[in-house]
């Protein structure tokens, strides 16, 4: 959830929604000028500074008396723990105390999207801590707050950090600089990246893995890692992406979200002389490629 502003009382929206239709009517709210939006299990709830006529019909309007939200929401957010990363917020981080081999991520999520604590951010972090990206060129589109680019480059990556919305991308600048890392940053989507990559991250919406999934397969040379995706959708986007090349290696489930780990399985070997035979493989012809990528078990 993004945290809604402060100001002279809110005009609260409740309107039920299954997760197929979630994505697409929280756009609406956004569009409609909403604070904040949260997505709940069977509705969306979002804050105005009014009531407004603008809003997708079927909900129900609360008026709220003024509320400190920045406070109220800060205090709900706590460090969360995915893979060997521990994501902190800057408010707690003076108090923290790593454990041993954690990798600590300092994060001010401001107006972005990506505190940690949603499921297809927690997934793509975990799917991220499996691949060595030690010298790896890694590519993050839509990266919000930049928590996935930050995480990549923790890891030792190279990492190129692009999203549509210019206010990600100064979060994610912030957020770099308190993480000690340097990442280059663009606003726009997959033709702002220039160049190859070994690994494209993505944490979108379906629709839009699904309109993407072309460009997120072919700018990868080893591996991509996406999520944004709701389960019951999967096949929207896993289609498009099985049609672009992509090979899963690794799908997981979490909250009604899914994440995928794959490979770009119609490239050949610079020395494929395996053939036919490996087609039967699991992972498909280049399977040695996504293990190639995955970090050693410790
Ligand atoms: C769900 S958030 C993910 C943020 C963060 N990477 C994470 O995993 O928590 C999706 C982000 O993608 C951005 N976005 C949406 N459509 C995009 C597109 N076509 N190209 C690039 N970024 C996009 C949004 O502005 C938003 O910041």
């Amino acid at each position: 959830m993004t945290p809604p502003t402060g100001g002279r009382g809110t005009a609260r929206y409740e309107l039920p929604s299954d997760p197929a239709e979630a994505d697409l009517l929280a756009a609406h709210l956004w569009a409609a000028g909403a604070l904040g939006v949260w997505e709940r299990p069977a509705a969306l709830v979002a804050w105005f500074p009014a009531r407004t006529d603008a809003v997708p019909a079927g909900g129900s309007w609360v008026d709220e008396p003024d509320r400190d939200w920045q406070a109220e929401w800060k205090a709900g957010i706590v460090p969360v723990s995915a893979g060997r990363f521990r994501v902190v917020p800057t408010w707690l981080a003076d108090g923290h105390t790593p454990a041993p081999d954690e990798l600590t991520l300092v994060l001010d999520p401001g107006r972005a999207f990506g505190s940690g604590h949603h499921a297809t951010t927690t997934l793509c972090l975990e799917l991220l801590d499996g691949l060595d990206l030690a010298g790896a060129r890694v590519a993050d589109v839509g990266c919000g707050t930049g928590i996935l680019a930050i995480a990549a480059a923790r890891l030792g990556a190279e990492v190129v950090a692009v999203d549509i919305d210019s206010d990600a991308i100064e979060v994610t600048a912030d957020n770099a600089r308190r993480n000690g890392v340097t990442l280059e940053l663009a606003v726009g989507s997959v033709d702002a990246l220039a160049g190859s990559f070994d690994v494209v991250v993505a944490n979108l919406v379906t629709d839009v893995v699904a309109d993407l999934a072309a460009d997120l397969v072919a700018g990868a040379e080893r591996a991509v890692v996406l999520s944004g995706i709701t389960d019951e959708r999967r096949d929207v986007a896993l289609r498009p992406l099985a049609d672009a090349g992509l090979v899963v290696d690794d799908l997981r489930e979490r909250d009604g979200w899914i994440a995928v780990l794959g490979h770009p399985g119609n490239r050949p070997l610079p020395h494929d002389e395996a053939g036919a035979d490996d087609e039967a493989r699991p992972g498909g012809r280049n399977g040695q490629v996504a293990d190639a990528a995955r970090r050693p078990p410790r």
